[in-house]
C-alpha cells in the first residue's frame, strides 16, 4: 500500500506494526512546512521511517534534524571536530565493539531521553549490518489487562554508568571524576504527542525495576526483554550507501547487527532532544 501525503511524498508501509518507506523528497535540502509536517506524521504512525539516497553533509543533517526539535549533545561520545551534536557511528577492523549491540532505546538513563534519533551511513559493508527496530507499543499491546495491571505505576532506573564508562577513551574522551546519567522513567510510558502506551524498559540501559527485591526485578526485565524482542513487532533495515533511518525513542527499541567484521560501516547520528517520560 502506499499513500500520497503531499505533492511527491510518498509514505510505503513495511510492516503493519511499525516502519515505512518514504519517497519523494529530498531531505538533504530546505523543505516546506506540508513535507516536515507529512514526515512528522508518518514518524508518529510507523514509529520508524526510512529514506534512500540522501547524502547529507553534517550541517543538512543537522538542520533536517533540527526541524524537530534541539538537538542532543551525547553524554560520552565526542563528535567531530565543531560538531558536537555529531555521534560518529563507525565499526572497521579495529573495533571492539559497536554501537547498539544490546536492544535499547538512546540514552534511555537521561532525565529526558531523547525523542528520536535520526542516522545516516555513508559506508556499509557489501552484507549484513542490519538494524532491527521493535515497537514498544506493538509490545505493550499484546499483554494480557491482568499482566498491563500488574505494571501499572512501576518505576524502573536507567543507567548510562555501565554503558559509557571508559567507552570513548579510543576518541580522546577521559571521562575519570566525571558521573554518567542516571534516572528512574515509568516501565509503561505514554507518547505525548499520540497518547499511546509503550513498554520503556531496555536490557542496554535498564539496571532494575525500583521498589523490587532483586529476584523479583529480575524476573519481570527477563520477561520484558524477551517479550518485547518478538520477531511480530519488528522490521528489518537493509541499508545501502546514504540511506537515512529517523526513529522514534520514545516507542521504539533498536538493535545493530555487528555480522560483518572486518568489514567498515561508518556513518553519522543526530539525536533530538526529548521530555521527561510519563
Ligand atoms: C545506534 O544508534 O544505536 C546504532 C544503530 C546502528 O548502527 O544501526
Amino acid at each position: 500500500m502506499s499513500l500520497a501525503v503531499h505533492d511527491r511524498l510518498k509514505v510505503v508501509p513495511l510492516t503493519r506494526r511499525i516502519g515505512a518507506e518514504i519517497l519523494g523528497v529530498d531531505i538533504t535540502q530546505a523543505l516546506d512546512a506540508a513535507e516536515r509536517d507529512a514526515i512528522e506524521r508518518a514518524l508518529l504512525e510507523h514509529q520508524v521511517i526510512f529514506f534512500r539516497d540522501q547524502p547529507f553533509e553534517l550541517e543538512s543533517q543537522k538542520a533536517f534534524g533540527r526541524l524537530f526539535g534541539a538537538l542532543h549533545v551525547h553524554p560520552g561520545a565526542p563528535g567531530p571536530e565543531g560538531h558536537p551534536e555529531i555521534l560518529r557511528i563507525h565499526a572497521d577492523a579495529q573495533s571492539r565493539h559497536v554501537a547498539g549491540e544490546a536492544w535499547h532505546s538512546d540514552v534511555s538513563c537521561d532525565l529526558a531521553p531523547p525523542l528520536g534519533s535520526i542516522l545516516h551511513l555513508h559506508t556499509v559493508p557489501a552484507s549484513g549490518g542490519d538494524t532491527l527496530f521493535a515497537s514498544m507499543y506493538a509490545a505493550y499491546d499484546a499483554l494480557s489487562d491482568r499482566f498491563k495491571a500488574l505494571l501499572e505505576g512501576l518505576t524502573a532506573t536507567h543507567d548510562g554508568e555501565h554503558v559509557y564508562r571508559g567507552r570513548y577513551r579510543h576518541l580522546g574522551a577521559n571521562d575519570a571524576g566525571r558521573s554518567y546519567p542516571r534516572a528512574s522513567h515509568p516501565v509503561v510510558r505514554t507518547h505525548p504527542a499520540t497518547g499511546r502506551k509503550a513498554l520503556f524498559v531496555n536490557p542496554g540501559f535498564t539496571t532494575h525495576i525500583d521498589g523490587l527485591p532483586r529476584a523479583e526485578s529480575d524476573a519481570l526485565l527477563a520477561f520484558l526483554h524477551a517479550h518485547s524482542q518478538k520477531p511480530d513487532f519488528q522490521v528489518r533495515f537493509r541499508w545501502r550507501p546514504h540511506s537515512v533511518a529517523f526513529w522514534d525513542n520514545r516507542c521504539v527499541q533498536h538493535l545493530a547487527i555487528w555480522d560483518y567484521f572486518p568489514d567498515v560501516r561508518s556513518g553519522h547520528r543526530v539525536t533530538i532532544q526529548g521530555d521527561r517520560p510519563f
